[in-house]
């Protein structure tokens, strides 16, 4: 198992599917955690007794597309902890539309702002720190469907898109800080919600969240120190 002791990891989009199994396997690795999702409530609801709020788990809520909330909880975490050694951009989304010629431009904006302009503005407040302590780690989440374009879901295609070449800007600015940025490539994951709305589809084939936390864990590790700027596949059977 990989032992985080000692490293400070922040994860977006904790209360959500993915986030939670990020959280617990980091948390059960040793790291100190904080998880960032929209409402402190639903963070507590959510890790429960199992990970209750103590020295090595902050909870955190924090609006990830306001350039203001971002940087209140990127000052508070760094306070709290003094350090962050890996960020895990995970706070995201998806909606199928309408072609694109009819899809509002509020859908459009509100796409891009949830996936690329989050992953945007946090890794940009938390990079100075990393910059500071010489060493850092950020891993985000793309999306398989950001290989190419898709009927009715132009925006988030686009959005994810947006996540991987993110990824290898700051992957390029910043190998020379010793901080590497990574991505991952999920096909469909196994969550209720994928669950309610595909009740025909062989489950088997989806990426158990678990499985794609693993993933995570090993390129927020020393492990993967040479791995910088990659998206990588993580299509479960699929
Ligand atoms: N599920 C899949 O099949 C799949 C496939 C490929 C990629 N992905 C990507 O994987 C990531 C995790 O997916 P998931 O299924 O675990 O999603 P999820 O369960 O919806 O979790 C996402 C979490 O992010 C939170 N969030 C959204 N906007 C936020 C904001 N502005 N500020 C703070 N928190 C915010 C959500 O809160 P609310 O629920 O309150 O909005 C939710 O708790 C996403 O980036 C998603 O796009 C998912």
């Amino acid at each position: 198992m990989i032992d985080f002791s000692g490293q400070v990891v922040v994860i977006t989009g904790a209360a959500g599917n993915l986030g939670m199994a990020a959280a617990r396997a980091f948390h059960s690795a040793g790291a100190k955690i904080a998880v960032v999702d929209k409402q402190r409530e639903v963070i507590r609801v959510v890790f429960g007794d199992d990970i209750p709020e103590d020295d090595t788990c902050y909870f955190m809520s924090a609006n990830l597309m306001d350039e203001a909330s971002v940087a209140e909880m990127v000052r508070d975490i760094g306070d709290h902890y003094g350090r962050i050694d890996v960020l895990v951009n995970i706070a995201g989304g998806f909606s199928m539309g309408p072609p694109l010629y009819e899809t509002p431009l509020d859908t459009w904006e509100f796409m891009l702002n949830l996936n690329a302009r989050t992953v945007f503005l946090v890794s940009r407040e938390i990079l100075p720190l990393m910059i500071e302590q010489g060493t850092g780690k950020i891993v985000s989440i793309a999306a398989r469907a950001a290989l190419a374009g898709k009927a009715n879901m132009a925006p988030y295609v686009v959005s994810k898109s947006a996540v991987v070449r993110l990824t290898e800007s700051m992957a390029a600015e910043l190998s020379e800080h010793n901080i590497n940025v990574n991505c991952v490539l999920p096909g469909t994951i196994d969550t209720p919600r994928n669950r309610e709305e595909n009740p025909e589809a062989d489950f088997s084939k989806w990426v158990p969240p678990g499985a794609l936390a693993d993933v995570i864990l090993f390129l927020a590790s020393d492990g993967a120190r040479a791995i910088n700027g990659a998206a990588i596949p993580v299509y479960g059977r699929s």
